[in-house]
């Protein structure tokens, strides 16, 4: 699909936004490993938790929707069926990883596999240290499909540095970790988000931070005690995802004249570093409602259009804003002077290379972009001046790019525009809805 955004005179009104994509993954996940009904209320329903809800029916899960409430079945650790057939993750690497470790800690075997976009996704991260552990799995040259095979041996408790700060890979071993017959340690290099941890202490398990744990001074490290009783179901009203808020915050603040709200959006600190870069960059926005819901800080923030000046984004905040790079690239070419990212090298390999594609298709529409090998350089003067650009088959940087193209000087022409639907199949009605002008051709 193609779609062209035309430059827009200024963005109001106010919007709700489905549930976070790692949060909503997290609740189906534990909600399947617990003992009881969970019912996760704002679930959401896209391409990239389909995959998940999928494998869920050969593992004997059972689940349905009721409006947007998901309720899930679960019947406790251990209770889950070897998988048939090869579980089809899709283009999520979320879906991969996690499922990997709650395969280990259900004692399940099965092989995951997915897209052409997600074999191309490294997976000994996870494949090194769950093997470690004494898990049965196997990678194919480091890259999915993955091989799970159900083991005579107890998983051992694993003391690990984790080589890049990763929520997957730490979820992943969590997970595993918590059928265990010792206590596990799991150390990062910077804060990555920190839902599981939060989640599963929710329902009933001991997962311990470094101030909870004696004499243990190394920053970022997490200890998993051994389940020693079942999971207990989960009750939650999802936030709305702030990295699909992103689009909206960033739209809102270039786009002229405008003022928009976004109501009930998760805050958690490690997913908000957009937030405080932009703020250093002079974006007015304010934050109302402020409550807790599950674990999780969410508010109500309002955004007015804003005059943008270039910072520098390198270090911890780096990991707190790893999805929002493409629309920050966005927010830095409307912004005045030179933007500078580094430290990023891991956005080589999310849903696509996201700093050779961004500076690819941000020079397409006029701006002055350098790429460097751990992020990128941007030189903007407030004005970009449009044109045609492509997706790369990448739901965040389609995103970004229509963004772009409501305050351009001309419209804005995305190629495989119908990959938003992978995480914010409502962006379109929602844009429209707050008087942006899209129009779109299969
Ligand atoms: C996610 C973690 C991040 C993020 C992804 C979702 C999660 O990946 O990019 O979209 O739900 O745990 P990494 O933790 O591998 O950086």
């Amino acid at each position: 699909m193609d779609c062209i955004v035309y430059p827009v005179s200024g963005l109001q009104g106010s919007i709700n936004l489905q549930g976070d994509k790692s949060l909503s993954h997290r609740a189906l996940l534990l909600g399947a490993m617990a003992k009881g009904t969970s019912e996760i209320e704002n679930f959401l329903l896209a391409g990239v938790t389909k995959p998940m809800l999928n494998a869920m029916e050969q593992f004997g899960i059972s689940w349905e929707m009721k409006e947007k409430t998901l309720i899930v079945h679960g019947k406790g650790l251990g209770s889950w069926k070897d998988a048939e057939n090869s579980l089809d993750c899709g283009n999520s690497a979320t879906t991969i990883r996690l499922l990997a470790g709650a395969m280990a800690a259900n004692h399940t075997s099965g092989i995951l596999d997915g897209s052409e976009g997600l074999q191309k996704r490294p997976m000994d991260r996870i494949v090194e240290p769950m093997q470690i552990m004494g898990i049965q799995i196997h990678s194919t040259a480091g890259h999915a499909p993955l091989i799970l095979q159900r083991s005579p041996f107890p998983i051992r408790g694993i003391e690990y540095e984790l080589p890049v700060a990763s929520a997957q890979v730490k979820t992943c071993l969590i997970l595993s970790a918590l059928a265990a017959d010792s206590p596990s340690q799991l150390v990062e290099p910077g804060p990555s988000r920190d839902h599981t941890e939060r989640m599963l202490n929710a329902m009933g398990a001991h997962i311990l931070s470094e101030s909870e744990v004696e004499n243990y001074q190394k920053k970022y490290c997490i200890t998993v005690m051994p389940l020693k009783d079942e999971l207990k179901p989960l009750r939650m009203n999802l936030p709305g995802d702030i990295s699909s808020a992103a689009f909206f915050i960033v739209a809102g603040l270039i786009s002229p004249h405008s003022q928009i709200k976004i109501s009930q959006i998760g805050l958690n600190p490690r997913r908000a570093g957009l937030i405080e870069v932009l703020q250093k960059m002079g974006a007015e926005y304010s934050i109302q409602n402020q409550n807790e819901q599950g674990g999780e800080t969410v508010g109500d923030l309002v955004v007015n259009a804003s005059n943008l000046e270039a910072t520098q984004v390198n270090g911890e905040v780096v990991v707190c804003m790893i999805d929002e790079f493409p629309i920050f690239g966005v927010a830095a070419a409307f912004a005045r002077g030179e933007t500078i990212v580094s430290q990023a090298e891991e956005l080589r390999y999310k849903e696509s290379d996201r700093i050779t594609m961004l500076c690819e298709e941000l020079t397409k529409m006029g701006v002055d972009v350098t790429e460097q090998a751990d992020g990128f350089r941007i030189k903007g003067n407030g004005k970009v001046s449009g044109g045609e650009v492509c997706s790369h088959g990448d739901h965040r940087l389609a995103m970004a790019l229509m963004v772009a193209g409501l305050a351009a000087e001309n419209p804005v022409c995305v190629h495989g525009a119908e990959v938003v639907n992978e995480s914010l199949p409502e962006f379109i009605p929602l844009m429209r809805s707050l008087g942006a002008e899209i129009t779109c051709r299969d």
